[in-house]
């Protein structure tokens, strides 16, 4: 869990990451990821209240079971705090569109523009079909473009995959492939995009691309550390 203050700290986002959530009664690495996701959200609701909106980038599901995605849709329901979703690579986005229809922009990927009270999150869907790999194509780039082209505030973005090498090699094989896109876009709109929030590594990493910041913090269930 990370909360985000804007620079005069006036606006408090949270990020969460790598939930993983999966069958009742089942574990992963041990742990229970269901129990370790909802003990984070009673934190974030009894310690963060002011908050104005969770973001959970991605690995809702570890098997992207409908199941997990309609007991997630409960969740956020009763929640005070707005709770918005990026899928990753351990996501399935025909499942996960079956119990949140109206999440997919008009190509069929999971982004969208958040409101926030000091400008708007943009949430990024850099999932493909067969692989933990990230990927993010011409479509996504262009709706990326055009949306940005279109607000003039400043902007965070979120999405799954790690964007930079990390050195450690069973991450890197896995990152996000298409970062020659999405740098273009970076680029062009440096000035605009205030932040960049990843997940997927299940260790806490920061850094800066193209001259952006960026931070990933640990999954609430099975952390990574570099070996
Ligand atoms: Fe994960
Ligand atoms: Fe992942």
């Amino acid at each position: 869990m990370a909360p985000f203050f804007s620079k005069d700290y006036k606006m408090k986002i949270i990020q969460i990451t790598d939930i993983h959530l999966t069958t009742e009664g089942k574990s992963i690495l041990g742990r229970d990821p269901n129990l370790n996701f909802q003990n984070v959200l009673n934190h974030i609701n009894e310690n963060q209240y002011d908050a104005e909106v969770i973001i959970i980038t991605g690995d809702l599901s570890d098997w992207g079971e409908t199941s997990d995605y309609l007991r997630l849709k409960n969740i956020i329901e009763k929640n005070k705090i707005p709770i918005h979703l990026c899928i990753g690579n351990h996501d399935d986005r025909a499942n996960f569109l079956s119990v949140f229809p109206t999440l997919s922009d008009k190509n069929g990927f999971i982004q969208k523009v958040v409101k926030l009270s000091k400008g708007s999150a943009i949430l990024l869907d850099t999932w493909g079909p067969e692989t933990h790999a990230g990927h993010f194509c011409m479509n996504r780039k262009d709706w990326l473009r055009e949306t940005l082209s279109t607000v003039d505030e400043d902007i965070f973005l979120f999405l799954h995959h790690n964007i930079v090498d990390t050195k450690i090699k069973p991450v890197d094989q896995i990152k996000l492939l298409d970062t020659s896109l999405l740098r273009e876009v970076c680029n062009e709109f440096k000035d605009k995009i205030r932040f960049i929030f990843h997940g997927h590594c299940h260790l806490i990493l920061n850094g800066s691309f193209s001259g952006i910041p960026f931070y990933s913090p640990r999954g609430t269930n099975h952390a990574a550390w570099p070996a």
